[in-house]
């Protein structure tokens, strides 16, 4: 991974103080990036790992300190068999190449999503990356894989009624930020934006309780063509956003001169 001190020049047009802290990314339009070049579909999906590699170390040398990428959803299990193999290897190769990297520039790995479904050897491959970089303190990488976020809400129900039947919860202690502690991100802060690329307009089923206040950032660029430029838009697009969340103008700004005071 390239040094810390080795940021592209673009970075200067970024205001630091004002990054988000948690980025999301739905990473679509690999399988049309490779039917353009008369490619088969899985040379997409590897050019995809590899804008996935150019984010990833861009995201960790900006200083950005969650980055979540959407690399596998619960609906990709009706992909070709075929197509689902080599998406696993590319996965397993992507891990035992990268870990060293992210062990020496401090990323701590942790994938999300309903892994048991995942094969063995791609669970094993997994627990031995979060296990080897936990140390990591510099920023949070989350794969979803076999993810949907309505699974995910639905399991945190589950949770939630299993702590009520042992008698451990009153169901009045449940507010959004108990229940947010249920989901596989219950350790992590919203994402501040979410960038899909390749021209949908949808969450398509992607942290849907978190993206309650997240700003979105769309655009028409396919996968694998969304490297450090692209990123550094879709940074500058969120700086020149106002974030709210529900508040007057007025009540932001007495909140801002409050916030600078202390
Ligand atoms: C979307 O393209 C991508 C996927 C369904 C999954 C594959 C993701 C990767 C290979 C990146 C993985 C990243 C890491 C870090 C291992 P699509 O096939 O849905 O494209 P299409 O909509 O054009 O068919």
């Amino acid at each position: 991974m390239a040094p810390v001190k080795d940021l592209p020049e673009t970075n200067s047009s970024l205001e630091n103080g004002r990054l988000p802290r948690h980025v999301a990314i739905i990473m679509d339009g690999n399988g049309r990036w490779a039917q353009q070049r008369g490619l088969l579909r899985i040379k997409g999906h590897a050019a995809g790992v590899d804008a996935a590699r150019t984010v990833i170390r861009l995201a960790r040398n900006l200083g950005i300190s969650y980055l979540t990428l959407f690399a596998f959803s619960e609906e990709n299990w009706q992909r070709p068999a075929m197509e689902i193999k080599a998406i696993m290897g590319l996965l397993r190769r992507y891990l035992a190449q990268e870990l060293r990297e992210m062990q020496d520039n401090q990323i701590a790995f942790k994938a999300i999503g309903n892994l048991q479904q995942l094969p063995a050897a791609v669970q094993r491959d997994l627990a031995h990356t979060t296990e080897a970089t936990a140390a990591g303190a510099k920023m949070v990488l989350t794969l979803a894989l076999s993810y949907g976020g309505r699974s995910e809400i639905v399991q945190a129900v589950q949770a939630l009624a299993q702590e009520i039947k042992a008698g451990r919860l009153q169901p009045g202690e449940i507010d959004a930020t108990l229940f947010s502690r249920y989901l596989y991100t219950g350790d992590m802060p919203d994402p501040d934006l979410l960038i899909r690329t390749s021209g949908e307009c949808r969450l398509s089923n992607f942290l849907l309780w978190q993206s309650a206040y997240t700003e979105l950032y769309l655009t028409d660029t396919l996968w694998p063509d969304f490297r450090e430029e692209e990123f550094i838009k879709a940074l500058q697009s969120y700086q020149q956003r106002e974030r709210r969340f529900g508040l007057t103008q007025e009540q932001i700004e007495a909140l801002n001169a409050s916030n600078s005071r202390h």
